[in-house]
């Protein structure tokens, strides 16, 4: 019998249009396509959502567009996130994102759009460690809502000068490995499918 194609999501923690991390998860999520996924790509800057706002939440419910992050969460299988580090952690973007889909609709259970999702991490900065530090709080943060996080991950460093203008990797090994996450996650979803 034929396994279904694992579903997965890729989307980056930043919305600035010539994002390095927008690039790599590309890479990553044309990887997981050549793995046999199902790929879904989202932009964050196509869902901006108000900052957290308690009294906003009991005043009108979720944002729109938080509505839809939501739905898109809980429509894959697996999540391929691009993390830039801001100030050794992530961006207010992702954690904002993140904030408003962990919360509960009526009736619906906790962490709905979480619990059972799988992910794989990478970053890219132009600092030397390529935004490492931050991917140690997007771990921490996932896993406390129940995604299982893939052990492997990858942080670009030196991203101003490690893209090709056809949004390749110029370093082959970077690509591969990228790729290869990418890849990776797709054989995690389906075999825990299965
Ligand atoms: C507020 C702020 C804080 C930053 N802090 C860090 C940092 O701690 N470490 C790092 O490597 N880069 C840091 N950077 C540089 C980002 O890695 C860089 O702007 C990167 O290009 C952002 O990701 P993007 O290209 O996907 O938008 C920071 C940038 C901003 C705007």
């Amino acid at each position: 019998m034929t396994m279904p194609a694992p579903t997965v999501l890729a989307f980056a923690g930043s919305t600035r249009e010539g994002s390095f991390n927008k690039r790599l998860v590309k890479i990553a999520a044309a990887g997981a396509r050549e793995a046999g996924a199902e790929m879904t790509s989202l932009d964050l800057r196509d869902l901006p959502m108000p900052l957290f706002d308690q009294d906003l939440e009991v005043r009108e419910g979720l944002p729109p567009n938080a509505r839809k992050f939501k739905e898109l969460l809980l429509a894959h299988q697996g999540l391929l996130i691009a993390s830039p580090e801001y100030n050794s952690a992530f961006s207010g973007v992702l954690k904002n994102a993140i904030d408003w889909a962990s919360r509960e609709a009526p009736g619906e259970a906790p962490l709905a759009c979480f619990v059972g999702k799988v992910a794989a991490l990478m970053s890219a900065s132009p600092g030397a460690l390529g935004g490492l530090r931050g991917l140690v709080h997007v771990r921490l943060m996932l896993s406390n809502i129940r995604v299982l996080v893939l052990p492997e991950q990858v942080a670009i460093p030196r991203a101003h000068e490690a893209f090709s203008p056809d949004g390749t990797l110029k370093d082959p090994k970077q690509q591969a490995a990228v790729e290869r996450l990418g890849a990776r996650l797709a054989h995690v979803v389906t075999q825990l499918a299965s």
